[in-house]
């Protein structure tokens, strides 16, 4: 009938990375399983109230118990079911490798720039297939609006540093870069590394989302000459740490997204992402 049965006016949604499979802190109001025509998300969305009373909509991307691998995250779906509660404003965190000396293990990335090193088989328009010949623009893949926003929050996590801009390379996986590629990424001046900025940014920007993501750094790569190279068992253990700044910061940051997202919609933040999409042809 083209009703969208799932509609609830959430205006927020929340990603969250590796470590970070709940929003603490906030009262949970429904759990919604969500369905939609490019199938389903990574496991349900949690509709949560602030102190405020407005509504906050959580995903986990890899899933509650963590059990989609990076390269099957079905991220089309995942957009798509936050967009359908009503999402306007959506941040995401993912825990990210280093490629920088001063981004220590710890520190918070708040990346303005993305260079794409999958591999061409993600899913990664909501055109493909439909005939509807669309660019939309994605020379700034994250809003601007959003990531200042969130560094003024940085005074949240004293013990580390937020860095307020960087580049992310989005590799395939699963498995880490080799020494060569992480030295190849720095001499492209990349600052991070992780598995999931793309296509979930450019599917954000196609759904008109404004969008950010917070890179939260749990290894240096493989680039160190005198350190091991990384394993799972160091991100794991990092993001033990990060999660709770993560926590820390998204509670900081909601006044001022919920001012943004309900009170004041029209404003600057969200004003580039909506109609940016271009259509051509139709
Ligand atoms: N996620 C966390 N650390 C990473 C790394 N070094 N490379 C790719 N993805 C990551």
């Amino acid at each position: 009938t083209g009703v969208n049965t799932y509609f609830r006016d959430v205006r927020i949604g929340v990603i969250g990375g590796t470590g970070l499979y709940s929003l603490d802190g906030l009262d949970v109001v429904e759990t919604v399983d969500v369905e939609t025509p490019w199938g389903r998300p990574s496991g349900p969305i949690t509709i949560a109230a602030s102190p405020r009373g407005h509504r906050i909509a959580f995903l986990a991307r890899h899933g509650p118990s963590h059990h989609v691998l990076p390269s099957e995250v079905n991220y089309r779906a995942n957009i798509a079911a936050l967009k359908a509660l009503g999402a306007q404003v959506v941040l995401a965190f993912s825990a990210v490798g280093s490629l920088r000396e001063e981004i220590r293990p710890g520190d918070f990335v708040l990346i303005d720039q993305i260079i794409d090193r999958t591999k061409g088989g993600r899913a990664d328009s909501f055109f493909t297939g439909t005939g509807v010949t669309a660019h939309a623009s994605f020379g700034e893949p994250v809003s601007a609006g959003l990531r200042a926003l969130v560094a003024r929050h940085a005074a949240a996590v004293p013990a580390i540093a937020v860095h307020g801009s960087g580049t992310s390379v989005c590799m395939e996986g699963p498995a880490f870069s080799t020494r060569a590629e992480s030295n190849l990424y720095r001499a492209w001046g990349a600052s991070v590394i992780n598995m999931t900025n793309i296509p979930e940014a450019k599917l954000a920007r196609e759904a008109e989302l404004t969008y950010a993501v917070v890179c939260m750094a749990t290894d240096y790569d493989a680039w160190r000459e005198a350190a091991e190279p990384v394993t799972v068992a160091e991100v794991m253990k990092t993001m033990k740490v990060n999660a709770a700044n993560a926590k820390a910061l998204l509670l900081a940051v909601l006044p001022d997204l919920e001012q943004a997202a309900y009170a004041d919609p029209a404003a600057a933040l969200t004003a580039p992402e909506a109609g940016s999409m271009q259509y051509a042809f139709q």
